[in-house]
């Protein structure tokens, strides 16, 4: 692969705090000089003033524009089919969501053909891509049965390394029909021939961790069989009702506590004092009109905070990244260089990745060249189609709806 440099860059988000100013790293955008970076073989290998670029085999201009690091989806759902739209305008209408919605779309899935589940991932991964999203988490967590679980993570696996097993969304209906026994049942299935299935194609586990899901000793006993069977953990962590999920996040070094809707003071400690990442996702909040997460109150005490999508056919159906960000700091106290943070480094913590989420020395050349001269205008122009180009590995992804000169 050849070398490649891009000149007068309006901003340049690195998120390297050695360089530039403050904790994103930007370089560029005071008016006075404009910022460089090149680009070889998938990774970038220097940054600094336009006027100081060094030679490389091409050239590209970009005029002014900003480049941020690509943004890093930790938390999503897209092993799925169907949808709830429907429901989604009883809910505008005043009918309260319900972890019980997530039966409709498990008899969409397993009613799916293979082929039907890759073609709605693929279209859902072009979402984003066009949306700046460079890495992307999925969770499988609409199968719910040994074969739907394993097919979900075996296709999931295929187009991204952060697969999640998330058996323990819901227990199915075939099994909480039979009340506490069922539920017992299902638990025993999720942690003995699920996990055994899933592990193959999963890099994490996952467990819904709330009210009318899975309560804390179910959490436990499959985040710790996961564990055991090799997997890393995460966890849906208070999005309806605090029944005391992030102590135990906290307690097995989860990567992230997801939601973090409903905190206590205590929490936001514990949260602070860990390497457990609190990852925001306005976009549940948004479709279920709910009150937002606290971010200024995380970040104030110290937790590392990430944002992402939280994709998902009932609670937050969006693959804007921007749309994430604009809420974020419109409705839950962050500044645009926190969301920004938050959506690419935080994201990377998230996942507890290195390589990407930021453009230091060696890092992927996953980056987003904006239609815009800095990042604030993500959440300065809401709704707006920002993005110009996301690149991947150092190779512009072609995205379909977008013209090719
Ligand atoms: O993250 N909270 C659990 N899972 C999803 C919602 C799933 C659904 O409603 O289909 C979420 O919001
Ligand atoms: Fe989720």
């Amino acid at each position: 692969m050849s070398s490649i440099s891009f000149a007068n860059i309006g901003s340049l988000v690195t998120n390297d705090e050695t360089l530039g100013t403050g904790k994103i790293g930007e370089l560029g955008g005071s008016g006075l000089q404009s910022a460089g970076m090149v680009i070889d073989n998938g990774r970038v290998t220097w940054v600094g003033n336009s006027a100081d670029l060094p030679d490389a085999d091409s050239r590209v201009d970009v005029g002014g524009q900003a480049i941020i690091p690509g943004f890093v989806d930790s938390h999503a759902h897209l092993m799925f089919a169907g949808d709830r739209a429907a429901e989604f305008s009883a809910r505008m209408q005043g009918k309260p969501y319900s972890a019980g919605g997530i039966k409709t779309t498990v008899s969409a899935t397993r009613a799916a053909s293979d082929d039907e589940l890759t073609a709605n991932l693929r279209r859902l991964v072009a979402e984003l891509h066009a949306s700046g999203i460079t890495t992307f988490e999925t969770k499988s967590g609409y199968g719910l049965t040994v074969e739907d679980e394993t097919r979900a993570l075996r296709i999931a696996a295929a187009h991204t390394d952060e697969t999640t097993f998330l058996g323990a969304h819901v227990v199915p209906a075939e099994f909480a029909e039979r009340g506490q026994t069922g539920a017992d049942e299902y638990v025993a299935l999720v942690v003995g021939e699920m996990l055994a299935g899933a592990a193959e194609h999963a890099k994490w586990i996952d467990v819904f961790c709330d009210r009318g899901a899975f309560n804390l000793d179910q959490a436990r006993e499959i985040l710790t069989a996961g564990i055991a069977a090799g997997l890393a953990p995460r966890m849906h962590a208070n999005q309806l009702e605090n029944i005391g999920a992030i102590e135990l996040a906290v307690e097995l070094d989860c990567a992230s506590a997801d939601h973090c809707t409903h905190l206590s003071e205590s929490d936001i400690e514990l949260l602070a004092g860990s390497n457990t990442v609190a990852t925001l996702l306005p976009g549940a909040e948004f479709s279920t009109r709910s009150p937002y997460p606290d971010a200024r109150r995380l970040i104030d005490a110290g937790a590392t905070v990430a944002l992402a999508t939280d994709c998902n056919p009932g609670s937050s159906y969006t693959t804007s990244m921007p749309f994430c960000i604009a809420v974020a700091v419109r409705d839950m106290g962050m500044s645009p260089d926190e969301a920004l943070w938050s959506a690419t480094a935080g994201g990377a913590a998230a996942l507890r990745r290195k390589d990407v989420g930021h453009l230091g020395l060696g890092a992927a050349a996953d980056f987003v060249i904006l239609n815009a001269p800095s990042h604030q205008h993500l959440a300065y122009r809401p709704g707006v189609n920002l993005i110009g180009q996301t690149w991947r590995n150092g190779k512009p992804i072609e995205m379909q709806g977008h013209s090719h000169e």
